[in-house]
Order: structure tokens, then C-alpha cells, then sequence
């Protein structure tokens, strides 16, 4: 009987591993997402199945308010629909309701005619819908306008009767908050509300808080920090960019099991104090906290606030609430020191081994008063002393002074800092490795890819580029994490947007990024430097930077294949290049648009320099920016079935090329200034007719050959520099490039010690030296925009059409390498590519996932020499064709396994 039971067991799980499934439910690109504002949610779910060749044919959905589906409360069924799409299909049932949560499930169909069973119920629950649904009234608590003051404190202990069956807070401020009931901070998200352009579009959270109430008395409790609202941003440190009162608006929504429904807001019956230990908060500052001014109790009921004082109502316009677009900002993970060591001039500094952003949890035991000073600094100077001098204005410390009853524990609340070394001053006793914990901040995406190959110098690249990622993905791409600037930098963004999407999921990110960048884009169609834009009337817009708006949407578009992004983002595209246009006019030039240049592009400071720097001209660089962005503009009209304004935009494309051509190319294909950024950004925008690449490509080589295998390019050449060469013949030429290690290269930091990705190719010089301190950051993604082509070119994994719903595996492999393997976790599922040279044979492994198909190209080979897993390739194919030196296969999903001679690669 045991057996026989064992035995079915068996068969059933075997039955069940070999059938069709569906996995990995999102909505909106989110898992369970809470507080959703799309008022038809797209659905996107993932198949698999044992066998080769999985394409879905067809799709059941259904959506309900109860996780059973219960006939009644079922708000849309599709029915059996035919189709093959599996990502972002949208919500077509009746209106959903704000506040409501609700489950859906999916079954799916496959062309070898097996249905999937049901998927596990998967939910999402809709934010508030329409201003009107805020009851609560924001509060301001009485507070000094004109300077920095102590965090403000804010209370109120509410009694609730009957027995609680769900409740949700809906929560935002003006500054920064946490929010606590009964004595527990809600949520595991920090710096809420995150940064958005706050007086267009400000975003509140939505919390789960049914296990946090209780029936009897609760205290519901908040501080505030200036945050990115009031302190000062910018190296101009504005104060109070955003508003010069801090305010919370908070909102209960309480269902009791009797079936009736309580909201509890924020109004004037809330009451707060500025007495609290938060002396001073701020981004750039850091935090001085006196432990001594804590309130034991102050978030907890029966706690006596008698001397607290009564808040302010104030109003504001509650139709720029929007419910939160990106994913948290979180704790993702700790760090321990490595060393604790005194520098020569005696400075006790702990070693984090890593260049991070978040900041650190202290442990400290000393007497009542004592102040503790825990300074952040990136690098260490030649002599070993703690340097800061290129954190400019931003102070970056902790001050914390100690209550004196036994072990403390201390971790600041509203700021962040990025920072390899911290630097403690007045540390009581002795410090040790455990009193010392870095907490990494970031938002909290899922990481989605990984590339790694044979050389080490190469895989530290990459994770540079990752750390690079965590440091500057905190709710807004910025420039670096550290300065007194840390701004949301449209250029440095554009560079980097397609490394990034690789790296992690940046889906809701750049959804939530790009909208403000529409709200802040000004009138006349120009984009701000950064955004937010917290510059005003500092900023303006520069090429190549202002191309973020068109870029950014034009990549999130191929690498997810949302087209909701290209709906959304469409008039703010336009816009910007009318604006070129208009500025532009007949000559179809753009003289004076590029305000950067190829920003920090290979120009030595070192005396008796005579090497021609990396210098290009502006005004080609703008025109030439001019071209690429209405060509995204008529190619994202046309995926909005925009006929007019594709051709439109095409012709301006057409146009500018002419003019580009005529007065920036000479008939040999010399590109003005005769630079690689030039050669770079001319070949990859397809700006030179096809009899002229091959000579503007050797222009190229020969300048790279010239400077003995050295880049020289800025923020606009590099991200493009090793494609141009692999597109057009040159891979070796990309390989020496990646592999260089003496400057200026991507791995001459790494051999410096780089833990990230440096603001300059020599931002520490070969003599321990730094370079400018003005404009020195040591955690700046721009140029890590190299990883997309470790993973596109190196790997091989490439979009064949958007979303990667028809994939490219198209690796260049070289010899210097012995292997090189990429993963992505696509929209559809996990893609890989993975070569290596062993016997003399080239072997490829490959995964393509459910749904997808793949052309798979095997390069210098023919197919008389390829094996599939043992077996010849007309055997394990219908479709395999010879291309000149390559072999081309149509493959559909599983995983494969190529072998041949190796007697191919570049070098
Ligand atoms: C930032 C850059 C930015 C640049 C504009 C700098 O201060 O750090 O990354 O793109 O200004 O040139």
C-alpha cells in the first residue's frame, strides 16, 4: 500500500513537471502590488513546460474581489481568448474601485494543444482613485520657516472598539516621514515618500496595517525630515526648494467584522513637538541626534504629551496625490568592516570594503553627553588619510550624542551618505568590528541580470557597474551619491538607461522618472538638466542630456515592450525635439544646443602633455543628437500607429542628416572634429551614407591604434564606442578596448582598487594623486554604460523584436577570453548565453524561455561542423541557414548546447 501510494505519488509529480504552467504573475511590472492608480492594470505572467518549442495560443483571465472567485464577486472574466501575448495584457472589465483589492488568475493554452491549470490567485489592490477619497486634512506642526530645525514629532492615540478585520494606511508628507503604530515603524520602505517633482506630482504609500492595530487604545505617531522638500539640493544649496513647512497626511481605513468601516485622518486634533532627539536632518548634511532628548514611549499609547503642542491645518491641492509608480526604497542589504585601522595623523577610520550608499548602524557605550562624530569619505588620500574634499559643501556626518545608559544603538532616519570609510572622532573605548554596520539603501529592484566571463579584472567591471546601480537608483537616477549634488542628471541617465534595464528591473523606475520629467519639462519643450528640477533657473538643456526624453522611453519600450510608455511619454518626446526644430530652423543645424559637449571626455592635465585630447565639437554633437532624437520620435510614432507624424519626423531625420553631412562630414567620410566620439556618434545614429561607414570606421580604428589601443571619449561617446566597432566589423578593436588597463580605461580604476565606477577615467592618477576635487565623485554610473555591451556583444544576448518576445543569441567571442556567460530574467523568462573555449571547441549554451522564439548565430562556423547536444544540426532544426561566416538557426524555447572547432574567434 506504502508503495503503491510512493508509486502515484511518482507519476503524478512526473505528470505535473511535464505539463504547462504559468508562473511569476505581475501587475503593472509588480508582484501583489498595494496601491496601484491604472485604472486597467496590465497583467503580465511567464509559462513553461518540459518541452522544446513553447509558444502560448491562448489565455483565460479572471478577476474577482475574493481570492475564490466566487461567482458573484467575479468583476471580469475574458473567456478563452486566442492569443499569444503574455506580457501587459490589459484589464477589460467593469470600473474597478479605489481602495479595493483584487485577486486575479490566469490559465494558458500551448501549441501542442495542453492546457495549463489555473494559476495560483495573484492580487492587486487599487490606491485612492480620486482626490475626493482624502477625508484627512494635512497638518503642519508649528515649526521655525527660516532655517534648519529639529525633526518635528507628531502623535495621536485613537480608541477602536470592535474587532478588526483589514486596514490600510494611505500615507505622504511634505519632507520625509516614518510613520509608527503602536511603537512599530509601518513598512520596511525608507526615505518615503521618495522624490518626485513634489509640488506637481507627490506620492503617497499604502500600507497593510490590519496585525499593527488592535481593538482598545493605539498610537498612531510620525517624524519628518527635510528630505529632498525643504533641505538644501543643489550645489547653489536652495533651501526650501519645494515648501518651507514640513506636513503629514496620513488616512486610516479600518473594516471591522461587523461589516461597518472607520477612517481615521490626520486633523487638528493631532499634536507634535520639535523637542524631540533629531537636532538637525539632511540630505547632503547627514544628522546630529541626541539621545538624550528621546521619548520613551512618544509612539506608543499612554504616553504623556501634555506639553505637546496642537497642529496646524493647512491645505493643499490633493489632485497632484498620486499612488506610488516605483518600487520602494528599502534596506537591502548590511555590510560588516573589513578593518578598523588609525590613519598616520591618527584619524580611527573603519573600512567597509566596498564603495556604498545607505549609511551605517552604530553600537557605542560611554557616558551621558559625550557626542560621537562619524564622518563618510570614499577614498583615502596617497598619505592614507581620510579624504572629503571632494564631497564639496555636503558634510556628510553623524553626530551622536550619547544618553549613557549601557550598549546604544544608533542609525540616522533621514539621509543617506556614500561612502567606503567612515571616520569616527571621539569613539568611547575601543571600536571593534561588530560595533560597525553599513546598511546598503536602495530602490529595491529586482536584479535581473548578471554577466560574467574569464577575467577577473572584467567581473570586478561589472560588479563596479552593479554597485555603481544600488549608489545612484535611489528612487531618482543620479550622477553620485556623495557630493553636494546627487541630482537626478538627464545625461548621465541616458548614458546609462540600457546597462541599467540589464542589470536590474527598472520598469517601474523610469515609468515613474520619466513622468516627472514630462512635469518639469519646460513650455517651450526644453528638459531641465535634472530631474526633478531643482536647478530652475540654473538649468536649461544641453544635447545629449535633454535626449534622455526621447531615449529613455525609446529603450524601456524595446526592453519591456510597453507600449504604455511610449503613450505616455509621446508628447513630452516631441516636444523637446519641436523645440530643436524650431531652434534649429531651415539649416536643420543645432549651433549652440550642447551647453557639455562630450562632458569629461580624455583630457590630461599633466604638463608636457602632447597627445591631441578627446576634444569634439559641440554644435556636431548637438545636430547630430538632433538626428538620433527624431528618428525615436517617428519610430515611436509609428509603434502608436502615428502615420502623419512618423513620416513627420522621419523627414526631419532625413533632413538634418543632409545638413550633418554637408557640414560636419568631408566626401572621404572624415568626421568633424575628427575625434572617436564624433566617428562614434556619426556611425551609431546611421548619420553617414553606407559608402562612407567603412572609411569613418577606419578613421575610428586609426585614431584608437593612434593613442596605443586608448579610448578618449566623454558622457556621449563612451556608451556607444564598443558597439560602432562591433557593428561595423571591429569586435578585436571593442576587446582592446575593454581590456586595456592603463589609462584612460574601464579597467584601469579596477586595477586602482575601484569598487564602482569613478566620475573620470583618472579620477585617482597613476601617482595616488586625485584629480580636480571640485569634480572628483567615485561612484558615477555614466560610464559603466559599457555593461550593456558585455551583455549584448560579449554574451550575445540581443532584442530581435521589443521585449525580447523574438530574442537575438548572437555572441562575438575573442580569444582573450576563455568564457564569458550573461543571464536575463526577461518579461517572458530567463534568457542565457553562455560560450567557452575548451579542446579547441567553441561550446555555446543557450536558454530561450516559453513563448519567445530565437535566432541563435554562431559565429565563423558552418553547419556541417555544429553539433546540438550531440546531434547535427538539420536533425535538431527546420530552420538553419549559412551567413557568410556564420550560422544562423531558428530556434524556439528550451535550452541547447552548441559544440564546434574554435577556429574563428577575433585576435
Ligand atoms: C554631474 C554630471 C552631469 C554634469 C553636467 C555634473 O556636476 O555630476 O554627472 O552630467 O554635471 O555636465
Amino acid at each position: 500500500m506504502k508503495l503503491q501510494i510512493i508509486l502515484l505519488c511518482l507519476i503524478s509529480s512526473t505528470v505535473k513537471s511535464q505539463s504547462l504552467s504559468v508562473y511569476d504573475l505581475s501587475c503593472e511590472f509588480k508582484k501583489n502590488p498595494i496601491g496601484i492608480a491604472a485604472l486597467q492594470p496590465r497583467f503580465s505572467w511567464k509559462i513553461k513546460s518540459q518541452v522544446h518549442n513553447l509558444l502560448q495560443t491562448g489565455y483565460q483571465i479572471n478577476v474577482a474581489t475574493d481570492y475564490k472567485f466566487s461567482k458573484n464577486m467575479i468583476v471580469w472574466q475574458s473567456g478563452k481568448l486566442p492569443s499569444n501575448e503574455s506580457v501587459l495584457v490589459a484589464y477589460k472589465g467593469s470600473a474597478l474601485k479605489s481602495g479595493t483589492r483584487y485577486y486575479w488568475q490566469v490559465k494558458v493554452w500551448d501549441n501542442n494543444s495542453k492546457e495549463s491549470k489555473w494559476s495560483d490567485p495573484a492580487f492587486f489592490e487599487m490606491g485612492l482613485l480620486n482626490s475626493a477619497d482624502w477625508k484627512a486634512q494635512w497638518i503642519e506642526p508649528v515649526q521655525d520657516t527660516t532655517q534648519h530645525i529639529a525633526s518635528p514629532f507628531i502623535r495621536k492615540e485613537v480608541s477602536l472598539n470592535k474587532k478588526i478585520t483589514s486596514a490600510r494606511a494611505y500615507i505622504t508628507s511634505h519632507g520625509l516621514y516614518q510613520f509608527y503604530i503602536n511603537g512599530k515603524k509601518i513598512g520596511d520602505g525608507v526615505l518615503t515618500p521618495g522624490w518626485t517633482s513634489y509640488n506637481k506630482r507627490l506620492q503617497y504609500q499604502v500600507y497593510d496595517v490590519t496585525n499593527l492595530l488592535q481593538q482598545g487604545k493605539n498610537a498612531l505617531a510620525a517624524m519628518l525630515g527635510d528630505g529632498w522638500y525643504r533641505g538644501p539640493l543643489g550645489w547653489v544649496s536652495a533651501w526650501g526648494i519645494y515648501g518651507k513647512t514640513l506636513g503629514l497626511l496620513a488616512q486610516i481605513h479600518i473594516q471591522y467584522a461587523d461589516g461597518s468601516e472607520e477612517m481615521i485622518g490626520t486633523d487638528d486634533s493631532w499634536k507634535s513637538t520639535q523637542d524631540g532627539p533629531i537636532i538637525l536632518d539632511g540630505i547632503y548634511d547627514g544628522e546630529n541626534y541626541d539621545a538624550r532628548k528621546e521619548m520613551p514611549g512618544w509612539n506608543q499609547a499612554g504616553f504623556d504629551d501634555s506639553k505637546w503642542k496642537p497642529v496646524h491645518l493647512a491645505s493643499y491641492d490633493n489632485r497632484i496625490l498620486i499612488a506610488s509608480q516605483n518600487v520602494p526604497m528599502r534596506k537591502i542589504q548590511e555590510l560588516k568592516p573589513i578593518k578598523i585601522f588609525k590613519t598616520p595623523r591618527g584619524t580611527l577610520v573603519a573600512d567597509m570594503g566596498q564603495n556604498m550608499v545607505g549609511w551605517i548602524r552604530l553600537k557605542v557605550k560611554g557616558e551621558s553627553g559625550r557626542t560621537v562624530t562619524v564622518r563618510h569619505a570614499e577614498v583615502l588620500d596617497k598619505y592614507g588619510e581620510f579624504y572629503t574634499k571632494n564631497l564639496r559643501a555636503a558634510s556628510a556626518s553623524l553626530e551622536y550624542t550619547l544618553k549613557g545608559n549601557g550598549a546604544e544603538v544608533y542609525e540616522p532616519h533621514f539621509t543617506f551618505m556614500g561612502f567606503r570609510y567612515v571616520a569616527l572622532d571621539n569613539y568611547p573605548g575601543e571600536l571593534t568590528l561588530d560595533d560597525i554596520t553599513g546598511i546598503v539603501v536602495h530602490s529595491d529592484m529586482d536584479v535581473n541580470g548578471s554577466f560574467v566571463c574569464s577575467d577577473s579584472l572584467v567581473n570586478q567591471l561589472q560588479h563596479n557597474i552593479q554597485w555603481g546601480q544600488y549608489g545612484n537608483f535611489l528612487d531618482v537616477p543620479t550622477d553620485c551619491p556623495q557630493r553636494d549634488e546627487r541630482l537626478g542628471w538627464t545625461g548621465d541617465a541616458q548614458a546609462f538607461c540600457r546597462t541599467a534595464a540589464f542589470n536590474m528591473d527598472v520598469a517601474p523606475f523610469f515609468t515613474k522618472w520619466l513622468k516627472d520629467l514630462s512635469a518639469d519639462q519646460y513650455e517651450d519643450g526644453r528638459v531641465p538638466f535634472v530631474i526633478p528640477d531643482v536647478l530652475k533657473n540654473n538649468s536649461g538643456t544641453s544635447a545629449g542630456w535633454g535626449d534622455v526624453s526621447t531615449i529613455a522611453p525609446w529603450t524601456m519600450y524595446t526592453v519591456y515592450g510597453d507600449t504604455q510608455i511610449l503613450k505616455n511619454q509621446y508628447a513630452s518626446m516631441k516636444k523637446y525635439v519641436d523645440y530643436i526644430h524650431q531652434k534649429a530652423g531651415d539649416s536643420y543645424l543645432w549651433k549652440g544646443g550642447s551647453v557639455f559637449g562630450d562632458w569629461l571626455y580624455y583630457k590630461p592635465k599633466m604638463e608636457n602633455h602632447t597627445e591631441p585630447d578627446g576634444y569634439t565639437n559641440p554644435d556636431m554633437i548637438a545636430t547630430a543628437f538632433y538626428a538620433y532624437s527624431a528618428k525615436l520620435v517617428s519610430r515611436a510614432a509609428g509603434v502608436l500607429n502615428n502615420k502623419e507624424d512618423e513620416k513627420k519626423y522621419n523627414d526631419i531625420f532625413e533632413k538634418v542628416k543632409e545638413a550633418f553631412n554637408k557640414n560636419y562630414v568631408t566626401e572621404q567620410g572624415r568626421v568633424f572634429s575628427d575625434s572617436q566620439t564624433g566617428y562614434v556618434l556619426a556611425l551609431m545614429f546611421e548619420l553617414l551614407p553606407e559608402n562612407m561607414r567603412s572609411n569613418a570606421t577606419t578613421y575610428l580604428v586609426d585614431d584608437i591604434k593612434r593613442r596605443g589601443n586608448h579610448l578618449s571619449t566623454g558622457f556621449l561617446g563612451t556608451p556607444y564606442l564598443c558597439h560602432v566597432l562591433s557593428e561595423n566589423g571591429q569586435t578585436s578593436v571593442a576587446y582592446d578596448l575593454l581590456l586595456q588597463q592603463t589609462f584612460p580605461s574601464w579597467l584601469y580604476p579596477v586595477k586602482m582598487g575601484a569598487t564602482t565606477i569613478w566620475e573620470r577615467w583618472d579620477g585617482e592618477k597613476t601617482d595616488s594623486t586625485f584629480q580636480d576635487e571640485g569634480m572628483n565623485s567615485f561612484n558615477h554610473y555614466a560610464y559603466g554604460a559599457i555593461g550593456d555591451w558585455m551583455y549584448r556583444v560579449v554574451a550575445g544576448i540581443e532584442i530581435g523584436t521589443p521585449g525580447y518576445k523574438h530574442i537575438l543569441i548572437q555572441p562575438q567571442p575573442d580569444k582573450r577570453l576563455t568564457y564569458a556567460k550573461a543571464l536575463y530574467e526577461s518579461v517572458y523568462g530567463a534568457i542565457s548565453s553562455g560560450w567557452k573555449i575548451k579542446d579547441g571547441n567553441l561550446v555555446l549554451d543557450v536558454t530561450i524561455p516559453g513563448n519567445t522564439t530565437a535566432t541563435i548565430r554562431l559565429p565563423f562556423t558552418q553547419i556541417d561542423k555544429i553539433k546540438e547536444s550531440g546531434r547535427d544540426l538539420s536533425a535538431a532544426f527546420k530552420n538553419v541557414k549559412q551567413s557568410g561566416n556564420d550560422v544562423e538557426i531558428e530556434a524556439g524555447s528550451g535550452t541547447y548546447n552548441f559544440i564546434y572547432p574554435a577556429s574563428f574567434v577575433s585576435k
